[in-house]
């Protein structure tokens, strides 16, 4: 299975994946890690994994709708079975998620359908929650609000701030994307209408 990865920052998602796809049998590989942001570090990440990469600065485009085909132009010349998003930071047309429809992937920083969109980390936090976590899904044109494939909690503590939080809940998110993938590189995992579906059974 060939998988594109969309990053705009750190990618630590993306190192995961990377780590997860170098292991004995693995059932993908990583061709292409693609970038809005030239000074992403994941894009050190990728090269160091021998991993081609390419920059599509969302700026010299005028709007969504240009910097979506050529985006899609790029990926699509590395004929990718799943595309994967890991901390890509621009809201996507409803053509471009149509168009990958059931072969893309999300990972948001909450137990989504809470917290939809920014700030994820710090809301929770005010709501006084005593858990939070990762979601991965697959995208739809409702942004965050896609079939759920897997999700992971992880316990709030009294002393936690934003940022606490978010470095527990990232270690999660290491475990569960790189699954998520493999699933999908397993061709167990699939999009059939509002649900996710494992090995055939409905995902929750
Ligand atoms: C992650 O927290 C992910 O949930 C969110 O953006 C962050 C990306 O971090 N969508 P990284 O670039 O993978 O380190």
């Amino acid at each position: 299975c060939r998988v594109v990865v969309l990053i705009s920052g750190s990618g630590t998602n993306l190192q995961s994946i990377i780590d997860s796809a170098a292991g004995e049998n693995s059932p993908y590989a990583v061709c292409a890690v693609i970038s809005n942001k030239a000074e992403a570090y994941g894009l050190t990440r990728a090269q160091t994994a021998g991993i081609a990469t390419e920059v599509i600065n969302h700026r010299d485009y005028p709007d969504r709708e240009g910097f979506d085909s050529a985006l899609i132009e790029t990926i699509d010349q590395y004929q990718p079975d799943l595309v994967v998003l890991a901390g890509f930071m621009r809201i996507l047309t409803p053509g471009f998620v149509r168009h990958y429809s059931g072969r893309l992937l999300n990972i948001h920083p909450s137990l989504l359908p809470k917290y939809q969109g920014l700030h994820t980390h710090q809301r929770a936090l005010e709501a006084g929650d005593r858990e939070h976590g990762a979601t991965v899904h697959f995208v739809t044109e409702e942004l965050d609000g896609g079939p759920p494939i897997v999700q992971a909690t992880v316990p709030i503590e009294p002393n936690d701030s934003a940022e606490t939080l978010a470095q527990r809940v990232q270690v999660q998110e290491h475990l569960i994307y790189p699954l998520a993938v493999q699933w999908f590189a397993e061709g167990r995992l699939r999009m059939n209408g509002e649900r996710a579906e494992l090995d055939g059974q409905p995902l929750p």
